[in-house]
């Protein structure tokens, strides 16, 4: 059967345009051809979820405009509940611009437009939907007190809760303590513990201070080197190596990441091997241009698994 899983968080456009390298402030670049895909990490990790074979709703806020539409289209061509998201009255939808160098790296601008208005009061009523779900994923694009209360629902409701804190913000006791498995790169990890993360050492530093405020498994993703993992409960430390490949672009292969860990772990798989399924989806996805354009399926993550682990 399909595993459940429930993502709260954001839908935008991103608005892209290709540059030789990121421009610095002050600088006018020419860039080649502007393209629009469909983006937010929430939405992002919703439709990695989905084609790495979850049963996903997705719960979010969009604006009453064509952005909005278009992107609940591709949730529903990817089969996502959308049952749960809002659509905003005269509000536009999220939007990033996004300039993405040769080498693959990328600047990004929100403007939250609709995401800022997904509330507490919106999860009020979806106590069922966070029941039944094998895992909640979230993320920090919406409103600090809309994942506070999603934190909260389901630790009431014994839903274990993956906490991507991306884009890094400074966050309280009271979702850090309510959260079983955190995701933060090394940046974000530095804003929430105050260690600057550059190899396994300072990892394993930046997880004990998480680990500190009772979060039992703390998985770093370190970039091409892989991610780091630290379980509590068995007493892993370990560093999981990633797949090396040629980025073209690396928008959203944190989500993917997130989403293809949140369905391995539902469908069992020990913290380790879900990590290799997640760097291998994220590996892919870089490979393509765009968030969702570049989201891989389950049967081209498995492929690509079944040939780079056998070399
Ligand atoms: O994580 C990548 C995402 O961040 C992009 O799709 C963009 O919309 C921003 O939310």
């Amino acid at each position: 059967m399909m595993k459940k899983i429930v993502v709260v968080g954001s839908s935008n456009t991103d608005l892209i345009i290709k540059v030789p390298e990121i421009p610095r402030p002050g600088e006018t670049l020419l860039g080649g051809e502007f393209m629009t895909f469909p983006g937010g990490k929430g939405a992002n990790q919703a439709v990695a979820a989905a084609r790495a074979g979850g049963d996903v709703v997705f719960i979010a806020a969009v604006g009453d405009d064509p952005y909005g539409e278009e992107a609940l289209k591709g949730y529903r061509l990817d089969k996502i509940n959308t049952e749960n998201i809002k659509i905003c009255k005269g509000v536009p939808s999220g939007i990033a611009m996004i300039t993405i160098s040769e080498k693959g790296e990328n600047a990004i601008t929100v403007a939250s437009g609709a995401n800022a208005l997904l509330s507490p009061a919106d999860l009020e009523e979806l106590n069922e939907v966070f029941y039944e779900a094998d895992y909640m994923l979230i993320q920090l694009e919406t409103p600090l007190e809309t994942v506070q209360k999603a934190v909260e629902l389901c630790n009431k409701l014994k839903t274990r809760v993956i906490l991507n804190p991306a884009p890094a913000a400074e966050l309280s006791d009271k979702i850090l303590e309510k959260v079983g498995i955190i995701t933060p790169n090394e940046t974000e990890a530095e804003s929430l513990t105050g260690v600057i993360v550059s190899d396994e050492l300072s990892a394993a530093e930046a997880a004990d201070v998480l680990h500190d405020f009772g979060i039992e498994t703390v998985i770093i993703t370190l970039g091409a080197s892989g991610a780091y993992l630290s379980d509590r409960a068995t007493s892993t430390r370990s560093m999981v190596p990633g797949f090396s490949v040629q980025a073209v672009d690396t928008t959203a292969a944190g989500d993917v990441f997130n989403g293809q860990l949140a369905v391995s772990l539902a469908e069992g798989r020990e913290l380790e091997r879900a990590i290799v399924e997640a760097h291998a989806a994220a590996a892919l996805s870089v490979q393509k241009l765009g968030a969702q354009s570049s989201i891989p399926r389950r049967e081209e993550t498995n492929y690509f698994l079944n040939r780079n682990l056998k070399q």
